[in-house]
């Protein structure tokens, strides 16, 4: 999906062929009955109080066969125009419905276009945007276009309908006057026009600090226990509620504005309005308008302030939605992961592969290289430990062999198959990382273990008893039906880590990595757990990133990760036979 513009808005609406060609006959029947209405009473003070019976009076005779008394003429013309209020309304509502209909559909599919865009784009697009914003904008912005196209398409047609409607009928009772009325209203749309641009502004910059406000929220409320752990809790409030203010500044700002520009506007009209009537009793006097028709005149302006008032608003609303808009883009504009054809899957009906690096150059932004030409080779069914000190690129590398990220050059390949080839969503499907960090949704221990897939019952059983947690599940009270609360804080470091090796478990996947995915585990458990998943791992593919000698010291060989370099790579012996500099810094980072 491309960027959204209005264009492509109005050709969303065009699909509705249907409803539109019924709405737009209903807005027609509507405007002649709202046109009709208010020339009816006034008519009667010609015809009946001033005693020259004209159109209304002649044609009720006819159809009743006599003359009849003045009430009786009031009251069938007081009865026709409430019919014909009545008649407007139903279709006003109708034709309303319809519109909403058809806008809340074009919403809907902005919404899903969104959610699609955003659950394709690119790690690291997503990470420099900012969560935060993203939500804001899929809701306050969305909202405003929603609003432009709910409320305004609608009332546009049918406002439009109405002035057409007014202005012939104005235009038969006295041309002369009608055109100056009617050459008035293009100045004022114009006016507006140029004002709603200005106030829109306002608009932009209101939503754009709601969208500040909310990612700044959330990742505090987030991070709440750090927040509090630091006793920073004061700092990171007043920061919020500063934002808040500027929220509440910018609100007034643009609420002032607005309010002057709408209010405004329609006060220019209203001075208008007020010279069509000084010249509507210029008319009396100077030429053939009758006192009665200068009544029904002052009517119809009446009733042409709503339209005209509806389309000043509309134009606030469509400036507002422009600018919402060209928010939600910045969506647009981010870019996606790439999408690789499935052209060779190296995984299919194979237990294990090899993953192979080769001269893989790569980093998360212009500024600094992360990885430098790494070159490594993980044979299918080895067990492999990339070690290294903090912030090397060992999580970089292991993100780099799912997909999460493409090298900047080199190749990645899996049994000599490059990524390219494959398609991420299929590397994902058999290349399972264990995170560093597992997060767990707040439902229950069952859905972070299976996300809502399928899964038997002996399956969970078994990935519970290899990863250590059987004992645990066991004795909660509602079992693995326990909700693990946000980011799994009703469980141990130690247990989320855990929770997140079944999940691979039940996943089976060919090439497992663990990211120190065992680091907040007791030597003992960790020993247990590894004891645990030697037949799981024994034809799978594994690589174990680690600080900890204990954890890697199963690995048939170790890379040693430094500065974004292999530094060293061999058997663990090979490498704790290396004498000198090396020898040093190896045992430092592994605390031997
Ligand atoms: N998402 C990211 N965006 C930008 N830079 C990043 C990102 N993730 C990591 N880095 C940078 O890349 C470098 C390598 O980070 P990486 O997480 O791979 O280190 P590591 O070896 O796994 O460290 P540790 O042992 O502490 O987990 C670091 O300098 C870090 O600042
Ligand atoms: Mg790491």
């Amino acid at each position: 999906m491309q960027k959204y513009s209005f264009k492509d808005i109005f050709l969303e609406v065009k699909k509705y062929k249907k409803e539109l060609i019924v709405a737009n006959v209903i807005a027609v029947f509507a405007a002649i009955a709202a046109a009709a209405a208010p020339i009816l009473i006034p008519l009667l003070v010609d015809e009946v109080l001033l005693k020259k019976p004209g159109f209304l009076v002649e044609n009720i005779d006819k159809i009743s066969g006599a003359h009849k008394e003045a009430w009786f003429y009031v009251l069938i013309v007081l009865i026709l125009t409430i019919v014909l209020r009545a008649i407007y309304f139903s279709l006003s509502v109708i034709q309303t419905w319809y519109f909403t209909v058809i806008s809340k559909n074009i919403t809907y599919k902005i919404r899903k276009d969104l959610l699609k865009r955003i659950s394709k784009v690119s790690l690291k697009e997503y990470e420099s945007f900012g969560s935060g914003k993203i939500s804001s904008m899929s809701v306050v912005d969305v909202n405003t276009i929603d609003m432009f196209l709910s409320q305004s398409i609608s009332r546009l047609l049918i406002s439009l309908f109405m002035i057409v409607a007014v202005s012939v009928v104005l235009l038969l009772i006295h041309w002369q006057l009608a055109l100056f009325i009617l050459l008035f209203n293009p100045f004022i749309i114009f006016f507006t026009s140029k004002i709603a641009r200005s106030v829109s502004k306002y608009k932009k910059r209101e939503n754009a600090i709601i969208a500040a406000f909310q990612d700044s929220l959330s990742e505090t409320l987030e991070l709440f226990w750090q927040v509090r752990a630091a006793n920073a809790q004061v700092s990171f409030f007043k920061n919020l509620t500063n934002l808040a203010n500027e929220i509440k500044k910018r609100g007034i700002s643009f609420a002032f504005k607005s309010e002057i520009a709408t209010k405004g506007s329609y006060m220019i009209f209203l001075v208008g309005f007020e010279i069509f009537r000084a010249a509507g009793i210029l008319m009396v006097f100077y030429s053939d308008l009758t006192i009665g028709l200068m009544l029904a005149i002052f009517g119809y302006l009446w009733v042409i302030v709503n339209p005209i008032h509806e389309i000043i608003n509309i134009q606030y609303a469509y400036h507002n939605a422009k600018a919402a808009l060209e928010r939600i883009n910045e969506i647009f504009d981010l870019e996606v992961e790439p999408k690789f054809p499935h052209r060779k899957n190296p995984f299919k009906n194979k237990r294990a592969n090899s993953i192979e690096f080769k001269s893989v150059n790569f980093s998360y932004d212009k500024e600094s290289v992360v990885l430098k030409d790494i070159s490594l080779k993980v044979k299918a069914k080895s067990k492999v430990a990339i070690v290294g000190a903090s912030g090397k690129g060992k999580s970089t590398i292991a993100q780099l062999m799912v997909g999460f990220y493409q090298p900047n050059s080199g190749d990645i390949s899996y049994d000599g198959i490059s990524y390219k080839e494959i398609g991420l969503d299929i590397i994902r499907e058999h290349v399972y990382l264990v995170l560093q960090n597992p997060m767990l949704f707040n439902e229950t221990i069952r859905f972070n273990l299976t996300f809502g897939k399928e899964c038997g019952e002996e399956k969970i059983k078994e990935a519970l008893r290899i990863s250590q947690l059987e004992g645990f599940v066991d004795k909660l009270p509602k079992g693995l039906e326990t909700l693990v609360g946000k980011n799994g804080i009703k469980l141990s470091g130690g247990q989320r880590q855990r929770v997140s090796i079944a999940r691979m478990i039940i996943a089976d996947p060919n090439i497992v990595i663990f990211d120190e995915s065992t680091s907040a585990l007791d030597i003992d458990t960790e020993d247990s757990l590894f004891e645990a998943l030697e037949g799981f791992l024994k034809d799978k593919t594994t690589i174990i990133i680690a600080h900890r000698l204990s954890t890697i010291k199963m690995a048939d060989f170790i890379y040693y990760i430094h500065e974004g370099k292999i530094l060293q790579s061999g058997t663990l012996k090979q490498l704790l036979s290396q004498e000198g500099h090396f020898k040093a810094v190896f045992e430092n980072d592994l605390r031997i």
